[in-house]
């Protein structure tokens, strides 16, 4: 597409270079996401977006509900409003396997179907919703809810990358209706999760649950960082668009392949067999190859082709008679629970696992499982000798869901959980619901925490692996962390497998950690509820382990994002006398704790916090954060009710307007320069 001829900059815009601003930025989405051959980089397309959010901030009454500015996310709704379908949402009735998908089949034969045509599309793990486009503009999302009715979570909705607000016809029908599964591909998922660990934060449980919780969160920035994807599977409310679509309306197939993208939505694979036999050739690959897909796959959706038939086979209450959902073998299974064992992890928190007569799930040999924690012993009223239920879903580690009372052995013992270190013998404290082994000297805690400590989330001394870690700490070469520092070549040479090259190469990586930056050593010591993120906003306030020390509940509860749990946990770490006798070891070992020079100016912002948006002329927006620190203040990078300033540069965007809806106080450049 040749470039719009468009002014340069926001305040030139008139309202036929927005409307062609936004044919724009739908030209390269298409060619992003559908044709997978984008025309211009991720930064021309965010320069794009940025000058027209600059637009709408400036001309609030242009704004479109099919603006790609909206897929950005930042709208907050209170409640949602219910929304009923018309006609209402099915469901779809189970074969759990061949013989049962073989009785579908021969229903349908008996009901009359000569020559059957199926359709297999994949039974996506997510949550069905509904689109509903009014001339080609998407006006409501909705939940299936019970199916008759649900909830409007359009603003969510939105967000959602590869669901066009507008449909890419020339021509849109009056109405339509799309209707498909929302759900968070497994690389997504992982990066999701790799980040909630790097902040601190709980993992999510399963892409399903994530997404589900991601479409009905208020604000829907939130939505947005879930990286939620859709996949159509089929249209509804059809009046007009039956007529514009008839040939293609006909066959499933079809609608797959030419109606979806003409409409502007990625499809997924789907696979047409003329023979039940095919159907289940098909299904057979599946199953072993349902790993190498990018999403989770519950089984198999197999519908007739013919849409035309579908009126013939008809529905019951509940399902079509036309469709069946085939599921995939479960990845679980009953074994013996043979015995349950303890594990020190590196903050002292002791997990149960189950030790399992070993099972295969779905290709997998499974012989441990993990029992995460006393409470879900517990839950599982779990018995010693137990024939228990063992689920493996996606990549995640097997995970026993139930026991099997009706199985037990007469008189069989419960299991107890432990009151005892298995390690070192000291009494657990309860926190939660973990059980913690408190003695810092506890060999398994120390060597877990050790192998922390050298690993990339820890002070990455790359050429130390963990089993050289363990080893030494079993010979007594190494107590703690801070004598990796004062290992000499002999030390290391004693050891069988050692040689000369390895150890040079240990000991340089040693050395290049001898200076390091106060978070990094922060995240690296293992204080329970300290990870990267809440080590960095310490460091932000304190810039030493000295003065961190020293710092009262309340000076850390005071700041923002540090909560009473975590200020406790710092507070308790500390007072540990081995905890801060290992930091000054540390430094007598010749580490050195590189410090950040902030200069503090003034307590003239304390608690207030501040936002920048849209481009500075005086400052950079790293010296404008900097500005605000040096006064004691906050710098965040989105608005929200506890936002006190946004100071807006030119060509700000949804964050002005944002701070407006929330009466935010709003700054110009020279204001701020003002206050400083
Ligand atoms: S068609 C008219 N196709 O499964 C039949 N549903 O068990 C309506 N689902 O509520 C559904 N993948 O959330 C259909 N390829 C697919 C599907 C699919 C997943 C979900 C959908 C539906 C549920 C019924």
């Amino acid at each position: 597409m040749a470039k719009t001829k468009k002014p340069a900059k926001a305040e030139s815009f008139k309202p036929g270079d927005y409307a062609q601003l936004i044919d724009e930025l739908y030209f390269h989405n298409r060619k992003y996401y559908l044709e997978d051959d984008p025309e211009i980089s991720d930064a021309e397309y965010d320069d794009l977006m940025r000058l027209l959010k600059a637009v709408e901030a400036l001309h609030p009454d242009w704004v479109r509900p099919d603006s790609p500015s909206l897929k950005v996310g930042g709208e907050v709704r209170e409640d949602f409003a219910e929304v009923k379908h018309d006609p209402p949402m099915m469901s779809l009735d189970n074969a759990m396997n061949v013989a049962e998908l073989r009785a579908f089949h021969d229903r349908l034969v008996k009901a009359g179907l000569k020559k059957p045509v199926y359709h297999i599309e994949p039974k996506f793990d997510g949550l069905a919703i509904d689109l509903v486009y009014e001339d080609g503009v998407l006006v409501v999302g909705s939940t299936r809810g019970d199916g008759e009715t649900g909830e409007d979570i359009t603003h969510n909705v939105r967000t959602v990358a590869n669901i066009p607000l507008r449909l890419m016809l020339e021509k849109p029908p009056k109405k339509l209706s799309v209707r498909g599964e929302v759900i968070i591909k497994l690389t997504d998922f992982q990066k999701l999760n790799e980040k909630q660990a790097k902040e601190g934060k709980k993992l999510f449980a399963n892409p399903r649950n994530t997404a589900a919780g991601a479409l009905r969160q208020q604000d829907s920035a939130e939505a947005k960082n879930k990286m939620l994807s859709f996949f159509p599977y089929t249209l509804a409310k059809l009046e007009d668009s039956k007529k514009r679509f008839a040939k293609e309306m006909r066959q499933q197939d079809t609608i797959w392949s030419s109606v979806f993208p003409a409409l502007g939505f990625q499809t997924s694979t789907y696979h047409r067999t003329t023979d039940i036999e095919g159907v289940e050739k098909y299904y057979e690959e599946m199953i072993t190859n349902r790993a190498n897909v990018e999403y989770d796959l519950d089984g198999l959706v197999i519908k007739l082709n013919d849409t035309t038939e579908w009126e013939n086979f008809g529905a019951t209450t509940k399902a079509p008679r036309w469709a069946i959902a085939l599921k995939f073998p479960a990845r679980s299974g009953i074994t013996k629970l043979e015995q349950v064992v303890y594990q020190v992890g590196r903050t002292g928190v002791v997990t149960p696992v189950a030790e399992l007569t070993p099972i295969n799930l779905g290709g997998v040999m499974v012989s441990r499982a993990s029992l995460h924690n006393a409470d879900e012993i517990e839950r599982l009223d779990l018995h010693e000798g137990d024939y228990v239920e063992v689920v493996r879903s996606g990549d995640v580690i097997p995970k026993v869901v139930s026991a099997k009372p009706e199985k037990r052995a007469k008189g069989a013992r419960k299991v107890k959980f432990l009151k005892k270190c298995p390690s070192c013998g000291n009494a657990l404290e309860r926190e939660d619901v973990f059980f913690r082994c408190v003695n810092s000297a506890c060999p398994e805690m120390n060597e877990a925490f050790l192998q922390f400590f050298v690993s990339k989330n820890g002070l990455d001394i790359e050429s130390l692996g963990s089993e050289w870690v363990a080893k030494l700490y079993q010979k007594k070469v190494i107590a703690d962390y801070a004598d990796l520092f004062a290992i000499k070549k002999d030390d290391l040479m004693q050891f069988e497998g050692m040689g000369e090259i390895l150890a040079a190469k240990i000991l340089q990586s040693i050395d290049a950690r001898r200076k390091v930056t106060f978070p990094r050593l922060l995240t690296a010591v293992g204080i329970p509820n300290v990870g990267e993120h809440v080590a960095s906003i310490l460091a932000e306030h304190f810039d030493s382990p000295e003065s961190l020390a020293k710092a009262s509940l309340e000076e850390l509860t005071n700041i923002h994002e540090i909560g009473p749990g975590t200020a406790a946990s710092v507070q308790a770490w500390f007072a540990d006398k081995t905890n801060s006798g290992r930091l000054k070891k540390l430094i007598k070992n010749g580490v050195e704790i590189l410090r950040e020079e902030r200069k503090r100016v003034s307590d003239a912002f304390a608690g207030k916090t501040f936002v920048f948006t849209g481009t500075l002329t005086r400052f950079s927006r790293d010296d404008a954060e900097a500005e605000v620190k040096a006064r004691g203040g906050r710098a965040s990078s989105s608005v929200s009710k506890k936002t006190d300033f946004v100071v807006v540069g030119s060509d700000a965007g949804s964050k002005a307007q944002k701070a407006s809806e929330l009466g935010v106080k709003i700054l110009s450049e020279a204001e701020f320069a003002a206050m400083l």
